[in-house]
């Protein structure tokens, strides 16, 4: 049996009275691919704020590559097997594309060289090996979130969360990042992708969960949810 990697329990976070995760439970196992799909407004990057740290929930657990890290900070050294993505791709614009990339490292304990060296080929790796020099804000919306997409391949991490990898990218740029996706998730990361794009992400995933206001709806293989009418039901809502 696979390591588990990922566990929540119990997941709730309110803000007022507004249950934005209402009691979910999820696993992630290594080399497993799980897309999160919903309706806008469903929470599932709520849902990556708790796992992440950036939310602390009210109630439930997290455990993460085995180590309790519920209501730890994002920066906490226990949540260092993980890696998050943001949906409107978390670049600085005066850091060159090779500087953004590199931070990734530093922040793990990577000393500089290292850190630049890999960064250098991260770019490369990506398709973006001409613009390493350029800062990040002469680059196009695309660019930036593939500059964003490339720290994955630094962070080498155990689970990595991506929220809405491909929204805006050119079919060239979802490729790419298909490629890599499915060469780590079959050399062991785990993933937690949010997509709008079901054929891109159902071709990547083994398993769909479906969260609607709040809690999972539905999950099971993407023969299973393409055929499940209560999961069209939910984005008509
Ligand atoms: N920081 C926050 N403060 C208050 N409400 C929030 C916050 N973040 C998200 N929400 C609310 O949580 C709900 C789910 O949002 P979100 O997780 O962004 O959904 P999704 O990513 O599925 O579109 C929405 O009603 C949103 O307004
Ligand atoms: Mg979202």
């Amino acid at each position: 049996m696979k390591a588990i990697v990922l566990e929540a329990a119990g997941l709730q976070k309110a803000f007022g009275g507004n249950r934005v995760i209402d009691g979910v439970d999820f696993r992630l196992t290594a080399g497993e691919l799980v897309a999160l799909v919903g309706p806008n407004g469903a929470g599932k990057t709520s849902f990556l704020n708790l796992i992440s740290g950036q939310f602390r929930p009210n109630a439930g657990t997290i455990v993460l590559d085995g180590h309790d890290v519920t209501g730890l900070e994002p920066k906490a050294a226990k949540r260092r097997p993980l890696f998050r993505s943001y949906q409107n791709g978390g670049t600085f614009g005066k850091l060159t594309a090779v500087e953004n990339i590199a931070m990734t490292g530093l922040v793990r304990d990577m000393d500089r060289k290292t850190a630049e060296t890999r960064a250098a080929e991260a770019l490369r790796r990506v398709g973006l090996g001409p613009v390493a020099d350029w800062p990040a804000e002469r680059l196009s919306g695309g660019q930036r979130k593939l500059i964003d997409f490339a720290r994955l391949l630094l962070a080498r991490p155990a689970v990595a969360l991506l929220d809405e990898p491909t929204a805006g990218v050119n079919p060239v740029i979802m490729e790419v990042m298909r490629s890599i996706i499915a060469e780590m998730r079959d050399a062991g990361t785990g993933f937690i992708v949010i997509s709008h794009d079901l054929p891109w992400v159902f071709g990547l995933c083994q398993r769909v969960v479906v969260l609607a206001a709040g809690k999972v709806l539905t999950m099971g293989t993407p023969d299973e949810i393409s055929a499940d009418s209560r999961v069209r039901e939910a984005y008509l809502a």
